[in-house]
């Protein structure tokens, strides 16, 4: 066992050596290349003063304020030039031949001799390896909030290590991790001879993955991700609650550890008491990607989907805890239900057959009756889309709800959702209802500190809704349903009230009138991988046309939590097959649009509503 790790261990520092000496020269290369534009950049704020005067006065001799003054004749530009002439020690340094060069160098923003006021390298990585954020994007950070990148003649440029607030630890950048807002960077210093900084690789995670969900887990954890201890299987509750599941034989329930008897694709799991309430919670065990292609083999022993006569399609849900309308889920009262198609679903069946690229336009009146508005109560503000799976649950993104780098964590109470809509702005007057949600499960397991895995939320509404014409509720994909339609090239439409024209890019900020949609195609999964440098999991798949580099993006709110629906041609219903998660403005540097793998997250929204209707008996 010793052995084939070291060599392991060997084998993977020869990699990093490598890439490490790869970048490097890259790097140097890049740098070399930087330079020379950057003195160009230089010299265009050296002609808005005299020519020649600032060499003479200021560079080649110690000037006073006095006589920059007199360089620049302006009061704002001298004091903004003696700043930097100070920081650079323009008043300190002897001027030698080899000084004169480092204040001009300093003073061109190439190297920093203090502070760093005037640095204008490009160096993008943080003193410990971290990737700097773009100073115009708001993902992961609001930097919006603190720093306005469209001014003129900002030196907020891409995501270089600046020093726009004066710190004493030098230039600095938001990083790309959630959980870290901001670093010093380390630049060059003049003077000094420097080695460009590499990027940090991804930590080595020391835990092995568990394969096939972790059902053949026979460790000793008995504690969950909300840090709970588990319940004894052989508890009364816990007997109780597993009476009439489906357990794989073959797992043995052991005292009180993490186990996975019912196959779920989230992982080993057990029963928890949280003041007073029997719940389910998962453990924090790592599980290895599992593509759902590879479970094709598998029987179909989807614990709970009940098989309603002959050949049509089973429910998932139990009504008593689910609430009404998976029979009806997906049929349309003013479409399918009367033989009606809308304009643009042709386009729809079309991509199972052949592909062709259109926009986005209006979606029309009554045609996504599961389209959700999720609001703010107080002050009144669009959050996110949302769907509606039955007459008491609505779907979400969970960072609709929870991200933490934004200050985000909504409870109930902070939240209205609003059906029926099409036009944005309105009050519409009989068909729209406002709703109050009495819960919200955020699942358990959603990963806001790295990749927004699992971005997924439930949200229970206070009183079942009436269905309309204009509220109905979507279907929710089986595992046969996920595996006919989730085909590269197979377009789903999106819609929502953000910007969808632009795909993502709500810079331009002028929200449409109406309810949006637009066709998207699915992307091979490896094509969404090597698209970005965030790391895909098998939880996410990605979709959309590969678009201009002019139209990426920049804020990334919009249409995230909203529906990603396709239409069964066998059964002519629509199923949602995703959920909108973060699109390529959020710095998802790739091209595409990630979603939440909807038919990955059933078993969990199974267990969690049925959890809830016992409560309630
Ligand atoms: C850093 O900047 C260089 C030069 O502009 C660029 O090529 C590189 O991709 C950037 N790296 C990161 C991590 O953004
Ligand atoms: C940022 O600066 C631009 C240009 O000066 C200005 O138009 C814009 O209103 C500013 N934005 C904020 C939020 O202050
Ligand atoms: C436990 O159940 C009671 C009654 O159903 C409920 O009021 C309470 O909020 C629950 N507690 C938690 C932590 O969920
Ligand atoms: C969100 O708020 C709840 C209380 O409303 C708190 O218990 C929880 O720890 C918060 N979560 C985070 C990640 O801040």
């Amino acid at each position: 066992m010793e052995e084939p790790t070291s060599k392991a261990a060997a084998l993977l520092l020869l990699l990093l050596l490598h890439s490490c000496l790869a970048d490097h020269v890259f790097l140097s290369s890049q740098l070399a290349s930087q330079v020379l534009v950057r003195s160009r950049r230089a010299n265009q704020m050296f002609e808005e003063m005299k020519p020649g005067n600032l060499e003479r006065e200021c560079l080649e001799e110690i000037c006073d304020h006095e006589e920059a003054r007199e360089v620049f004749e302006q009061k704002d530009k001298t004091a903004h030039f003696w700043a930097k002439y100070l920081d650079c020690k323009g008043t300190q340094l002897t001027r030698t031949q080899q000084n004169i060069q480092l204040v001009r160098h300093c003073i061109q923003g190439q190297c920093i001799s203090g502070q760093g006021l005037s640095y204008l390298g490009n160096i993008n990585i943080t003193k410990t390896g971290r990737m700097c954020q773009f100073w115009r994007h708001s993902f992961p950070h609001p930097i919006n909030r603190e720093f306005n990148v469209s001014e003129p003649n900002s030196i907020l440029q891409e995501n270089f290590c600046r020093n726009p607030d004066n710190r004493p630890e030098g230039p600095w950048c938001f990083t790309q991790d959630p959980t870290v807002q901001k670093e010093a960077c380390r630049v060059p210093r003049c003077g000094q001879s420097f080695v460009p900084p590499t990027v940090a690789p991804r930590p080595v995670k020391d835990t092995q993955c568990l394969p096939s969900y972790g059902v053949d887990y026979t460790g000793n954890l008995d504690e969950t991700l909300g840090g709970h201890t588990c319940l004894q299987w052989s508890s009364p509750q816990a007997v109780a609650l597993s009476r009439d599941k489906e357990f794989i034989p073959e797992v043995t329930l052991d005292g009180n550890k993490c186990r996975n008897p019912d196959n779920d694709p989230e992982g080993p799991w057990c029963y928890v008491e949280v003041s007073g309430n029997i719940t389910v919670d998962y453990c924090a065990l790592e599980l290895c990607e599992d593509p759902l292609t590879r479970e094709e083999q598998t029987t179909e022993t989807e614990g709970r989907e009940r098989s309603v006569l002959g050949t049509t399609r089973k429910q998932l849900f139990n009504p008593r805890s689910f609430g009404g309308g998976e029979s009806e889920c997906g049929q349309r009262p003013l479409f399918e239900k009367k033989g009606v198609k809308d304009r643009k679903e042709e386009e729809l069946l079309e991509s199972y057959r052949e592909k062709r690229i259109v926009g986005g336009d209006d979606a029309e009146v009554a045609s996504a009756p599961w389209q959700v508005m999720l609001y703010k109560r107080s002050p009144q503000e669009l959050l996110c889309g949302a769907s509606l799976i039955s007459d008491q649950w609505i779907l979400t993104a969970a960072h609709c709800i929870l991200y933490p780098p934004w200050n985000k964590n909504f409870t109930s109470n902070d939240i209205l959702v609003r059906l029926g809509k099409h036009n944005r702005a309105k009050f519409e007057r009989g068909t729209e209802k406002i709703v109050a949600i009495d819960e919200i499960i955020v699942h358990p397991k959603y990963n806001w500190k790295e990749n927004l895995n699992r971005d997924i939320a439930l949200l229970h509404m206070r009183r079942p809704v009436v269905f309309t014409d204009e509220i109905h509720p979507v279907c929710l994909p089986s595992r046969n349903v996920a595996q006919l339609l989730m085909t590269e090239g197979y377009k789903g439409r999106v819609t929502g009230w953000g910007n969808l024209k632009e795909t993502w890019n709500p810079a331009a900020r002028n929200l449409p009138t109406v309810l949006q949609q637009i066709h998207l195609p699915i992307v091979d999964q490896n094509i969404c991988r090597s698209s970005t440098s965030v790391k895909i999991t098998d939880n996410m798949f990605c979709a959309g046309y590969k678009p201009e580099e002019s139209q990426r993006g920049d804020a990334c709110e919009g249409d995230s939590g909203g529906p990603f629906v396709m239409k069964h041609p066998a059964e002519n219903r629509w199923y949602q097959i995703g959920i909108v998660s973060w699109g390529e403005g959020c710095d998802r540097d790739g091209k595409y649009g990630f979603y939440t793998h909807l038919f990955r997250m059933t078993r969990w929204m199974m267990k969690v509503i049925e959890k809830t209707g016992q409560d309630e008996e």
